[in-house]
């Protein structure tokens, strides 16, 4: 049977280090880190998303602040939104959450946030650093990640990865990060929605990330018996039987594929509460080097 990587349980037991470590911080003078998060517009899945983060927040001990946009805001408020965050001394790091409404050029909101707060890790710089293995924030869902195989014990140094999907959050800088000596080390293949042999490399792979972003696309078939699978997907699919009216559904047909596995995550409670806390951590690093510690 498969070993089920519980993301939500690790999830929890880093945010109670880094909540033991704020005490630390605070309890020897130093200031609690401060995360600031704008949200713009009601899109449910975002109300959500920054919701949970800052609860997060409350649960490590930072100190959280909320900036609320309407749909309509133009792109110059969000921008001066954006360098007054920048030059606050008491927020530490910061996120715009994505998407923005249409009319704002989401790429130059990222380019305008100080590299030293973008604790999403979205910023070029961040993204370049990331890249070529140089100190910088990484984003939080394949740091996620890795930390789950690491927690876990899952040897990734020269087995073969496949990662479906090659979006510049998930996708991309898993790669980079797979395929990199310090962090993951093993042979990485990456396949889209136009690989024509996307399912016999899967079929070879001792690891598959599937982050393609299509429910149950991952079927039993296209997985080699003892393969470790992490599935990134949480597409919501109406379901009338919930109050919410919806599920999420992951990118893997779980109930098929988990039995061939060594290891699996779940949706929800795989790397979903794993990005959160990764966001965390970032937040705590930019509060210590922002404080030379
Ligand atoms: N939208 C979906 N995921 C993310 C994320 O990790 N950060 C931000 N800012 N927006 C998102």
């Amino acid at each position: 049977m498969p070993q089920i990587i519980d993301g939500k349980a690790t999830a929890a037991a880093i945010k109670a280090e880094i909540a033991a470590e704020v005490r630390r911080m605070v309890a020897s003078g130093g200031r609690r880190p401060h995360l600031a998060a704008v949200l713009v517009g009601h899109d449910g899945g975002s109300e959500t998303y920054v919701k949970n983060k800052v609860l997060a927040c409350e649960a490590c001990g930072f100190k959280s602040t909320l900036v609320r946009f309407e749909d309509s805001v133009s792109e110059d408020e969000l921008l001066r939104c954006v360098y007054s965050l920048n030059t606050d001394p008491d927020v530490d790091g910061f996120i715009v959450q994505l998407p923005l409404p249409r009319h704002i050029d989401a790429q130059r909101v990222t380019e305008a946030i100080d590299p030293r707060k973008d604790v999403d890790g979205f910023h070029p710089e961040n993204v370049g650093r990331m890249a070529i293995g140089l100190p910088c924030f990484i984003s939080a869902t394949p740091m996620g990640i890795l930390t789950l195989l690491r927690r876990y014990g899952i040897e990734t140094g020269g087995r073969k990865c496949v990662i479906l999907g090659r979006s510049n959050i998930v996708g991309k800088p898993m790669a980079q990060l797979m395929m990199q000596k310090e962090h993951g080390d093993a042979t990485v293949t990456v396949c889209h929605s136009h690989s024509a042999t996307l399912r016999e490399e899967c079929r070879q792979a001792d690891i598959i990330i599937a982050a393609i972003g299509r429910p149950e696309f991952v079927t039993a078939d296209m997985v080699k018996p003892g393969a470790v699978v992490i599935d990134v997907g949480t597409t919501r699919v109406p379901d009338s039987t919930r109050k919410s009216g919806y599920r999420l559904c992951g990118d893997v047909k779980f109930d098929e594929v988990a039995p061939l596995c060594s290891f699996i995550t779940p949706v929800p409670g795989g790397v979903g509460p794993m990005t959160i806390c990764s966001l965390m951590e970032n937040t705590l690093l930019a509060a210590k080097r922002r404080s030379g510690i």
